[in-house]
């Protein structure tokens, strides 16, 4: 941590190992080039994109596809996870071997055409992955019990925001947690829960590093940020799986995830979607044609930055989870997520007292900025982000060239 005269500080780059790039295939929606500029404003050095795009990342030719329009475009330095699906269990030494960052396995069905795998495929995948080394993240909600409640509300007529929230209950991210520490318990691979939304799955991952699984878990913004009321509030804005959940539930996933350090990182979950698809123009109808995800990549230092302006966490404590252990936990560290000053320098410089609201989400860089964040207040914001000693932000404007990022290579 270094303090200029300015009042800036000067931090490790930022980390975000949970983006939708949307490239390939989805790029109506956002792309390699407008993911980066967002993370390059955001103060994000190093992003890692998720593998539901078209094609899915399930086959090496797709990875290297992906990998390759990054290179052409990339404003800041990036990885892609793998998908495993009931179909790919056999390529996962080829998707290791094309450079995947770690791998993803979706438990329910999201967005995206993406077939989850049954309890059998899930545990093979597992014994599978251990040999590679390397990490397997999951989307942690147990897909029968969301269907279930999904299939029910849309038959009674259930279908305002708050409804949507409601048909993804905590018991179902719970459940799934617990299950997939106890299939990792079995065959000692390394896991990882993304997008941990309640307090309740913090304390599943809590027990779990207690019995010496190596499980660790990410958390986002939103989730520490806002209660359900949001969804009463903006509607269909804030729709996203898992959902945000009750006050209660927020007030434990402070305490045990952060306070007591069942997290390891915070992640966006960067999830950009047309106004269209989200139904901007009236966020309160039918939330069932609604879709779940908004952006994130520029409100998630700011956000972070007001939490240690209110006295939540420390600087420090914030810089670990968004910086150093998200590094670490992929395999990244210590060329990404550490303090080093020279050529090969990825810094973040904030301003923690700047006092600003996001008035207009068009002010964003992503091709479409729909968030719940729009007409939020923070205290703090990205003054400038280095890659690899190149300012790629500075004051306002992306600075940096379109193709400058390039692929984090794990495997040399
Ligand atoms: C994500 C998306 O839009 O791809 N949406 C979301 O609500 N989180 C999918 C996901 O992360 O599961
Ligand atoms: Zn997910
Ligand atoms: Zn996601």
């Amino acid at each position: 941590r270094v303090v200029d005269a300015a009042g800036n500080v000067l931090v490790p780059g930022i980390v975000d190992c949970h983006i939708h790039n949307r490239e390939p295939g989805l790029e109506y929606k956002e792309d390699w080039r407008s993911a980066t500029r967002a993370a390059a404003a955001g103060g994000v050095t190093t992003v890692v994109g998720m593998p539901n795009t078209d094609p899915v990342i399930d086959r090496p030719e797709h990875l290297e596809l992906k990998f390759d329009r990054g290179e052409a475009s990339a404003h800041v330095d990036f990885q892609s996870y793998a998908v495993v699906t009931s179909e790919n269990l056999d390529l996962i030494p080829d998707l290791d071997e094309a450079g995947a960052l770690g791998f993803k396995i979706f438990l329910g069905s999201t967005v995206g055409d993406v077939p989850p795998p049954n309890d059998g495929e899930v545990l093979e995948a597992m014994e599978r992955i251990r040999e590679t080394g390397k990490r397997l993240g999951f989307h942690e909600e147990n897909g029968e019990i969301v269907d279930h409640y999904t299939e029910r509300f849309k038959t009674e007529g259930r279908n305002r925001p708050i409804d949507h929230a409601h048909s993804r209950p905590v018991i179902a991210e719970r459940e799934a947690v617990e299950r997939t520490i106890t299939f990792a318990a079995e065959t000692g691979t390394k896991i990882h829960m993304f997008h941990v939304s309640s307090g309740a799955a913090a304390e599943a991952v809590a027990r779990g590093k207690a019995r010496g699984v190596d499980v660790t878990a990410e958390t986002t913004p939103h989730y520490l940020w806002f209660t359900e009321d949001v969804l009463r509030e903006k509607g269909n804005v804030a729709r996203v799986q898992p959902p945000i959940r009750d006050a209660d539930e927020r007030e434990r996933l402070w305490a045990i995830g952060i306070d007591d350090g069942a997290i390891d990182c915070i992640a966006t979950d960067h999830a950009p979607h047309t106004p269209e698809e989200k139904g901007v123009d009236d966020p309160f109808a039918d939330t069932w044609e609604s879709i779940s995800g908004f952006v994130g990549l520029e409100t998630e230092v700011p956000a972070m930055l007001t939490f240690v302006d209110r006295g939540r966490l420390t600087i420090e404590e914030w810089v670990r989870r968004h910086s150093t252990r998200p590094a670490q936990v992929w395999g990244m560290y210590p060329r990404k997520g550490s303090l080093q000053i020279g050529t090969d320098a990825d810094l973040t410089i904030v301003d923690p007292d700047a006092e600003w609201t996001l008035e207009d989400r068009r002010d964003l860089h992503s091709k479409h900025c729909v968030t719940p964040f729009e007409g939020e207040s923070f205290t703090g914001k990205t003054v400038a982000t280095i890659v690899r000693g190149e300012v790629v932000y500075e004051n306002g404007d992306v600075v940096g060239d379109s193709g400058y990022g390039t692929r984090v290579d794990v495997d040399e």
